[in-house]
């Protein structure tokens, strides 16, 4: 089954959001399988943003991300990549459809709440830099 990584950044930490964006995830049907609040070092930080590495910007998302604890989540089900960046609306909030959690709880692209894989590849790199194989619980989850 196609499993994401997801993280509640540290605004969305300090705002109290990770109920709220959590619950999100599980009304959709989607089945959480790893999770752990944590503080990112700046070689784990540059490493999960190596693709952003020599842009204007790197500097200050290394900085940000690991300025306050995250929420790193491991979810899984039918589509869940594409569906929870959906769910999560476009990487500028003032871009991001009202209902989307990026459109109902960011301001700033760099502030944007949550991060989400694009891909099935950067999905399988990013759970592996950040969860260790006995953190993910494989489950049965009716409904
Ligand atoms: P994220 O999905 O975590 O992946 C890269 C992050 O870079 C992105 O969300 C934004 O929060 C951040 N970022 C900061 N500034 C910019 C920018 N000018 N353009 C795109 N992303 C940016």
């Amino acid at each position: 089954m196609e499993k994401t990584f997801l993280m509640v950044k540290p605004d969305g930490v300090q705002r109290g959001l990770v109920g709220e964006i959590v619950s999100r995830f599980e009304k959709k049907g989607f089945k959480l399988i790893g999770s752990k609040l944590m503080t990112i070092s700046s070689e784990l930080a540059s490493e999960h943003y190596a693709e952003h590495e020599g842009k204007p910007f790197f500097n200050s998302l290394v900085t940000f991300i690991t300025s306050g604890p995250v929420f790193a989540m491991v979810w899984e089900g039918e589509n869940v990549i594409a569906t929870a960046r959906q769910m999560m609306g476009k990487t500028n909030p003032q871009d991001a459809l009202p209902g989307t959690i990026r459109g109902d709880y960011g301001l700033t692209v760099g502030k944007n709440v949550i991060h989400g894989s694009d891909s099935t590849e950067s999905a399988e790199r990013e759970i592996s830099l950040f969860f260790n194989t006995e953190e993910l619980i494989e489950y049965k989850k009716d409904g």
